[in-house]
C-alpha cells in the first residue's frame, strides 16, 4: 500500500528523477490513486505531484519540467486519510519555506491529536492527509536542531501505528533520511550511489545488492554512505542480501498485461518452489525450516492464517494436510483470527500465507498468535519482508516477483508450500502417509509441464470471455479442493471485471444458492478427477445436471477423458488428469485466463484493477 523511492547519486543531471520514475513505474502495483516526487537542488526543494495514475504526474514533469538533482524522493499513493487529490499527494511539505519534503506509507494513527497540538501551534495544513502531521512535525525539529538525522529522532518516537517515511531538506541536498515502523523499506546499494524502496522492485535495475531495514530503525543514505540506527541512535545493523531475480523479472516480457505474463509464468512458479526440497534419497528437506524436528512432532493443531488469495491457498492446504497428517487444520481469515479469541497455545503451528509478507492483517495476527505462545511458520514470496522477518520459521514461494494486482502465481506456489509443508509433516511425524510423501513429491514434480499444456489450450477460454462481457453475474461451484477454486475463480471475476461473482460449495447448492438459477446464468463448475474418493465426481455431475435442468449455461472445467459431464455442460474446459488433491494447481488456470479476459473484453484496467493495492499494509 503505497510505494516509496528514494535516491541520492552522484551527478547533477537528470539521473535522480529518472531513477525516482522509473522505481515508481515498478511500485506502481501498491498504489495507483496519485502520485509525486520531490528533488533537492540548487534551487531548494523541487516538486510535482498529481492525481490518478502515474502518467499524469509524467504528463505534469514533461510540460513543467524540474530542474536537475541528484537527490530526489517519490510516493505512489494508495489513499487512506484524505482523498486522492493533488493537494494530499506527496510529497508534502513541512514548514512555511517548504525546504522539506517528506513522502510515507502507513498510517500514523495518532495523527488526530498531534494534528490538535500543532494546529494549536499556528501551523496551517495543506492536506487532510496523516503525513503532512509527520511533515510539519519534521519542519518544526529541524528548526530546532538544524539536522535531518536529529529532527527524524526527535519525531518518530512520537508516531503511533505504522510508518515508513522518507525525508529530504533543502540544506541538506546529499542525502535521504528514511524511518521505518511496521512498514517495509530496503536500501539498495550501488556505488557512489543508494536507494531506498518499498522493495527491491524500485531499484533492482540498478543493484541487487539489498539491505533490508529492521523495526524501528532510521536510515540516512548519502552517495556514498548507509548508516542504520535504532529510533534513539544507537549503531544498527540491517539484513544484508542478494536479490536473486533480475529487473527482467519484473516487466512484462511480451505480454500485454503484467497479469498474462505472470499466468503464463506459473509452470516455473511450481517448479521452482518444488526446486531443492528432495534429498537424493527422496526424502524431503525443509531448509529453512528452523522449528526443530521435536516441536513439529509435538504440534497438535495447525490454524493457517492469511487473506484473499491467499486464505484460499489455504483452505486448499487444509484438504491436504489434514489428509497427509491427521493434524486438525483450521483456515482463519487473519482479520478475523485476532478477535475471534483463537485457542492457541505452544502445541499450536500458526501457518501464515501472504505473498508480500507484508499484509497488516496477517502480520497482526502473526504477532498476537506469537504472544500466545504459538510456533510461526511463514508461507511467503518476498524475500526479507516483515511476516517472514518476525515468524519462527519460514518457507519461501519461488514464483518470482508478481506485479499484477491480482494474485495467479503467487496462488500456484503458495499451493505447492502448503503440499511440501504437509509431505514434511506427514514424513516427519510417521503415520500411514510417510512413505507416500515421495510419491507425492514425483506427482508434483510433474505438475509443470501440465499446467504448461493446459495454458496452451486456452483459446477457447478466451472466445468465452469475448462472448460474455455483458455479464453481470456468474457463479462458481467446486467440491473438495475444488471448492476453494471456485472461490478464487469468483474473486478473480469481481477483481478484475468488477462483476457480481460467487463460489459456493457445490453441495451447499441445494441450501439456498440453487435459487439464484436462472435461465441463461452461467455457471463454472469444478468437477473433481473420476478418481476422488466418495463418489465426489457422480455427486458434482449430479449438481450440474440439477443446475442445467432450471436453465443455468454450465460451463464445466474436467479431467481429459472425463466424457461423463458432457452430455449436461454447454461448454467444457478440458484441464489435464491429475491426483484429486493436486488438481487446484490446474482447474484454477482456466478460470484466472477467464477473468483476465473478461476484464480486457470490458476495456479494463487487468493490473490494476480499481480501489485494489496489492499489498494492503493498513489495517
Ligand atoms: C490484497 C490483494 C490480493 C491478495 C491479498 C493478500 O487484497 O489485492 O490479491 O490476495 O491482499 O495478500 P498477501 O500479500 O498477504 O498474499
Amino acid at each position: 500500500m503505497c510505494g516509496i523511492v528514494g535516491y541520492v547519486g552522484p551527478r547533477s543531471d537528470d539521473t535522480a528523477l529518472n531513477v525516482v520514475m522509473e522505481g515508481l513505474t515498478r511500485l506502481e502495483y501498491r498504489g495507483y490513486d496519485s502520485a509525486g516526487v520531490a528533488l533537492v537542488n540548487g534551487n531548494g526543494v523541487e516538486w510535482e505531484k498529481r492525481a490518478g495514475k502515474l502518467a499524469n504526474l509524467r504528463n505534469a514533469l514533461d510540460e513543467a519540467p524540474l530542474h536537475a538533482s541528484a537527490t530526489a524522493i517519490g510516493h505512489t499513493r494508495w489513499a487512506t486519510h484524505g482523498g486522492p487529490t493533488d493537494l494530499n499527494a506527496h510529497p508534502h511539505l513541512g514548514g512555511t519555506t517548504d525546504k522539506l519534503a517528506v513522502v510515507h506509507n502507513g498510517i500514523i494513527e495518532n495523527f488526530h491529536s498531534l494534528k490538535a497540538e500543532l494546529l494549536e501551534a499556528g501551523v496551517q495544513f495543506r492536506s487532510e492527509t496523516d503525513t503532512e502531521v509527520a511533515a510539519q512535525m519534521l519542519a518544526r525539529a529541524y528548526d530546532v536542531t538544524g539536522d535531518l538525522y536529529a529532527a527524524m529522532t526527535s519525531v518518530v518516537n512520537r508516531l503511533e501505528g505504522a510508518f515508513t517515511l522518507l525525508a529530504v531538506h533543502a540544506d541538506a541536498p546529499d542525502r535521504v533520511v528514511a524511518a521505518r515502523r511496521n512498514s517495509p523499506l530496503v536500501v539498495g546499494l550501488g556505488e557512489g550511489e543508494n536507494f531506498l524502496g518499498s522493495d527491491v522492485a524500485a531499484f533492482i535495475g540498478y543493484t541487487r545488492n539489498a539491505v533490508e531495514l529492521g523495526q524501528d530503525q532510521i536510515v540516512v543514505i548519502t552517495p556514498d554512505s548507509v548508516e542504520i540506527t535504532d529510533f534513539d541512535g544507537n549503531p544498527a545493523q540491517g539484513k544484508a542480501y542478494e536479490v536473486t531475480w533480475d529487473a527482467a523479472a519484473a516487466e512484462k516480457g511480451g505480454y500485454d498485461t503484467f497479469m498474462e505474463k505472470e499466468i503464463h509464468d506459473q509452470p516455473h512458479a511450481v517448479g521452482d518452489t518444488l526446486l531443492g526440497r528432495t534429498a537424493p534419497d527422496g526424502s524431503l528437506l525443509l531448509d529453512e525450516m528452523s522449528i526443530s524436528e521435536d516441536v513439529l512432532r509435538q504440534i497438535d493443531r495447525i490454524t493457517i492464517i492469511a487473506c484473499g488469495t491467499s486464505a484460499y491457498a489455504g483452505m486448499v492446504a487444509k484438504y491436504a494436510i489434514e489428509h497427509w497428517t491427521r493434524i486438525p487444520v483450521e483456515v482463519a481469515l487473519a482479520h478475523e483470527f485476532r478477535y475471534c479469541d483463537p485457542i492457541v497455545n505452544d502445541r499450536t503451528l500458526i501457518v501464515s500465507i501472504s505473498q508480500s509478507g507484508e499484509t497488516m492483517d496477517t502480520l497482526m495476527a502473526v504477532r498476537h498468535a506469537r504472544a500466545l505462545g504459538a510456533r510461526t511458520l511463514s508461507i511467503c514470496n518476498t524475500h526479507g519482508s516483515t511476516i517472514p522477518r518476525e515468524s519462527d520459521a519460514v518457507l519461501y514461494t519461488h514464483a518470482g516477483p508478481e506485479i499484477a494486482v491480482a494474485s495467479t502465481k503467487a496462488f500456484l506456489a503458495q499451493i505447492t508450500a502448503c503440499y511440501i509443508l504437509g509431505l514434511y509433516l506427514a514424513q516427519l511425524r510417521g503415520g500411514s502417509f510417510a512413505e507416500d510423501a515421495r510419491t507425492v513429491m514425483g506427482q508434483l514434480a510433474e505438475m509443470p509441464e501440465k499446467i504448461a499444456t493446459l495454458l496452451g489450450t486456452m483459446d477457447r477460454v478466451k472466445e468465452i470471455a469475448g462472448f460474455m462481457a455483458d455479464t453481470r453475474s456468474v457463479l462458481f461451484l467446486g467440491r473438495n479442493v475444488g471448492y476453494p477454486v471456485a472461490m478464487e475463480g469468483a474473486l478473480k471475476l469481481k477483481e478484475l471485471a468488477y462483476i457480481h461473482a460467487e463460489g459456493f460449495a457445490a453441495g451447499e447448492l441445494k441450501h439456498g444458492p440453487i435459487a439464484l438459477i436462472e435461465p441463461g446464468q452461467p455457471v463454472f463448475i469444478i468437477v473433481p478427477g473420476p478418481d476422488t474418493p466418495h463418489d465426489l465426481h457422480k455427486k458434482v455431475v449430479s449438481n450440474i445436471q440439477e443446475i442445467r435442468a432450471r436453465g443455468a449455461r454450465t460451463i464445466v472445467i474436467a479431467e481429459e477423458g472425463d466424457t461423463d459431464v458432457i452430455p449436461f455442460a454447454d461448454e467444457v474446459i478440458w484441464v489435464p488428469q491429475a491426483p484429486p488433491l493436486l488438481e487446484p494447481l490446474l482447474t484454477v488456470v482456466p478460470l484466472q485466463v477467464f477473468a483476465l479476459y473478461l476484464s480486457t473484453a470490458k476495456g479494463l484496467d487487468v493490473d490494476q484493477p480499481r480501489n485494489l493495492a496489492k499489498s494492503v499494509t493498513v489495517e
